[in-house]
């Protein structure tokens, strides 16, 4: 399976440094990509479009939402369903993230929701999962990635293609913080995740990527993508620079 680097640029940029960002990305990366590396650009959703072009035809560089609704089309004022972005070319796109569910409130069946539906409408989803410290603190790490995990795939189909669905590992505690989960810490809940797959859906679940998110830079990039059960990186903050990402993507 590729391994896959992400940009999560959340609630950054505007087109133009959309667009600037993504065609410096592929000039310092296109070259150089080692085979078996895909890279995603996730913008915000008024650059998906310039992003798409900044990207250009290479499949190895792919474009997703960070996300949308579970509905073909209707009143849900604000909302962007899956069809659109198909549409404007994006090909993946995340379900679940921690900003989602603990500053915009989405729960875990929202979240399944979200999932099952961005799958059957063609989406590639990567499913985000992790602990607050305050539950890894009391022992829950296996609890509540069984739970998100469970609800998040709750009406995904068993034969689901197993690269159409990715899950993110993010411990709450490491996002924006500077502070890394270290490799102890990724080994055993990428292990639980990586066993919760399988439990739901057999063999295919050794075909699922598990990406670690949460302070990911380019000096920690090579350890941790060298890191059983790490099929790739979800990066916010050092994916905001071409030049920081490239050296996450090419580490
Ligand atoms: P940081 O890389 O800024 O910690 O963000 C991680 C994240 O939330 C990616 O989705």
């Amino acid at each position: 399976m590729r391994k896959l680097f992400a940009a999560n640029w959340k609630m950054h940029k505007t087109r133009n440094e959309a667009a600037q960002t993504a065609a410096e990305l592929v000039t310092l990366t296109a070259a150089a990509l080692p085979t078996g590396r895909e890279v995603l650009i996730l913008p915000p959703f008024t650059a998906l479009g310039e992003v798409k072009e900044a990207l250009g035809t290479d499949a190895r560089f792919a474009l997703g939402a960070q996300n949308f609704y579970a509905q073909k089309q209707g009143a849900f004022t604000g909302e962007i369903s899956p069809g659109m972005l198909l549409d404007v070319g994006a090909t993946y796109a995340l379900t679940g993230h921690s900003e989602r569910r603990h500053v915009l409130g989405e729960d875990d069946a929202l979240v399944g929701q979200k999932t099952a539906f961005g799958l059957q409408a063609g989406l590639r989803v990567i499913l985000c999962v992790g602990e607050k410290i305050e539950e890894r603190k009391a022992g829950k790490l296996a609890e509540v990635l069984t739970r998100q995990i469970t609800a998040g795939t709750k009406d995904v189909p068993r034969d689901v293609a197993p690269e159409a669905l990715s899950v993110a590992y993010e411990p709450v505690w490491a996002i924006g913080t500077g502070e890394v989960a270290g490799p102890a810490e990724i080994l055993e809940a990428h292990a639980l995740v990586r066993a919760q797959l399988v439990a739901l859906f057999g063999q295919a679940g050794n075909s699922m990527r598990i990406l670690y998110g949460g302070s990911v830079k380019p000096d920690n990039a090579t350890e941790i993508v060298g890191l059983d059960n790490v099929d790739g990186v979800l990066v916010g903050g050092a994916s905001l620079k071409a030049d920081d990402f490239s050296r996450i993507v090419l580490a």
